[in-house]
């Protein structure tokens, strides 16, 4: 990096990049968030370990990682601002912008899109009122702020492709009658495509099978 490289990157910082540590009688932190915190932070030696619960616990708590809830669980686990903000900036599923009530992920990588991601995104877009473009290239709100669509990469359902996320659920495989039927079920309230749930599918390839005879030999040492 070159000196005039460097200068402007150390202009182009805000204020906030580099706040301190904030203390717990700065903030006000409900309790609520910051048991969740703690329990998080309980679970690792180390703290930072606990950065992503703890932002998934800020999102869970204000729909999204507001700049004020991350400050409080920054003064919760005793880390920056920044150092949390950063994390939440480089993961694809947390928020830090304001987003609408429900969540859809429609996966666009090779196998959903082979089987027609293009046209769910655009079905689901339709039908909320989305421009499809801005939806699949950083996701968008519906202008009632009911629906937000964004395309995804492989998220490991591609037996279901193509398939969503909708409010944390996998569901597929799906078209685009199930994607115009999805927003008016999120708009209405209702339960959301019943039977094209992950949770309500059969295990992909059929029922479970039996434990393999083999993983036992390898643990007891007999293989
Ligand atoms: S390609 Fe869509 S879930 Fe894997």
């Amino acid at each position: 990096m070159s000196a005039e490289e460097r200068r402007r990157l150390i202009e182009a910082m805000r204020p906030e990049d580099a706040e301190p540590v904030p203390q717990l009688h700065q903030v006000d932190v409900p309790d609520e968030l910051r048991e969740r915190i703690e329990a998080a932070m309980a679970k690792y030696p180390q703290v930072r370990s606990a950065a992503l619960p703890a932002l998934w616990a800020v999102q869970r708590h204000y729909g999204w990682c507001t700049p004020e809830g991350m400050r409080e669980a920054a003064a919760v686990m005793g880390v920056t601002p920044a150092y949390l903000e950063s994390l939440a900036t480089f993961y694809d599923l947390f928020r830090t912008s304001p987003v609408a009530r429900h969540q859809v992920l429609v996966c666009h990588n090779i196998s959903c899109w082979l089987r027609g991601a293009d046209d769910l995104i655009g079905a689901l877009c339709e039908a909320a009122g989305i421009d499809a473009h801005e939806a699949d290239h950083g996701g968008a709100n519906s202008p009632d702020g009911e629906v937000f669509v964004k395309g995804f990469e492989c998220m490991g359902a591609c037996d279901l492709a193509p398939m969503a996320s909708i409010d944390e659920r996998y569901y597929g495989p799906l078209d685009t009658d199930d994607a115009r039927a999805a927003v008016e079920q999120l708009r209405a309230g209702s339960e959301v495509l019943p039977g094209k749930a992950l949770a309500e599918r059969p295990a992909a390839g059929g029922p479970e099978p039996d434990p393999d005879p083999r993983v036992k030999e390898v643990e007891s040492g007999d293989a």
